[in-house]
């Protein structure tokens, strides 16, 4: 039975993600931050692990309180989406809030976890197009551009720096999805956003590795 451990998993894309790769016959690992949010990635039959991912010592903790299993796939999803990231509105704890939770926290639980990778040998981030260079014709949302932006890097690294040890990394890219985050007028819902990163993360490659990829399996330009 392929293993996968899911962050960020009581709401949202993470919970959609536990939903179907335990339909699908997984053994899925979720991990809250809150054990009393639990709950629904338990009824749809996740084991349940407590980690903040903001917080270094829980991300370690985490890794030695996963039994001697290995893991297929590392499925990095829990994200923020921060406040204060206007000109003339800007917070710089809340800022650096954003990195630690997008950014540092998938580096830091791919660095825990890689020995623990069999099988697929896949770690996947989830990304955003907010974070791509190339596609901001906007401007503004400081901290959550910059957060993806670099979460972008710390994949790319991470696919040379693992290739010699056979892992497969991705950046992911949902669309815009109606959830807490992307709100009621997304025109994605979970599901369909979650079924087209899975079959991107099944396609997946060691060739397609350092990739962003589209939840429609097309290229994101950095
Ligand atoms: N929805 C979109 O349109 C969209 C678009 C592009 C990218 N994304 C990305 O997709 C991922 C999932 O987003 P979503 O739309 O599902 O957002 P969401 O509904 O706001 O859910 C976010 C999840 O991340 C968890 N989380 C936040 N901070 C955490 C921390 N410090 N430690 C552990 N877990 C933490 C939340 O847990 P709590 O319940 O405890 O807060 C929640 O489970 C994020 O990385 C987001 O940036 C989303």
């Amino acid at each position: 039975m392929p293993t996968i451990l899911i962050t960020g998993a009581n709401r949202g894309l993470g919970l959609e993600f536990v939903r179907q790769y335990a339909a699908d016959g997984w053994r899925v690992i979720a991990t809250v931050r809150d054990p009393l949010k639990g709950r629904a990635a338990s009824d749809a039959g996740a084991e349940v692990h407590v980690c903040d991912v903001a917080d270094p010592r829980q991300v370690a903790r985490l890794a030695g309180s996963l039994d001697g299993a290995g893991l297929d796939v590392l499925l990095c999803n829990a994200g923020v989406w921060g406040e204060h990231q206007a000109l003339g509105d800007l917070d710089a704890e809340s800022f650096l809030r954003v990195m630690r939770v997008n950014a540092l926290a998938p580096l830091l639980l791919a660095d825990a976890l890689a020995d623990r990778l069999v099988g697929r040998k896949l770690v996947a981030a989830v990304s955003s197009k907010m974070g791509s260079i190339a596609e901001n014709t906007s401007g503004g949302d400081y901290a959550y551009r910059a957060s993806k932006a670099a979460l972008d890097m710390v994949i790319k690294s991470l696919s040379i720096d693992l290739a010699p040890r056979g892992i497969t990394v991705l950046a992911l890219s949902p669309g815009w999805v109606k959830t807490d985050m992307g709100g009621p007028s997304a025109p994605l819902e979970a599901p369909e956003s979650v079924a087209g990163m899975r079959r991107v993360m099944a396609a997946a490659s060691p060739a397609d590795s350092g990739s962003f990829l589209h939840y429609d399996g097309s290229v994101v330009p950095w």
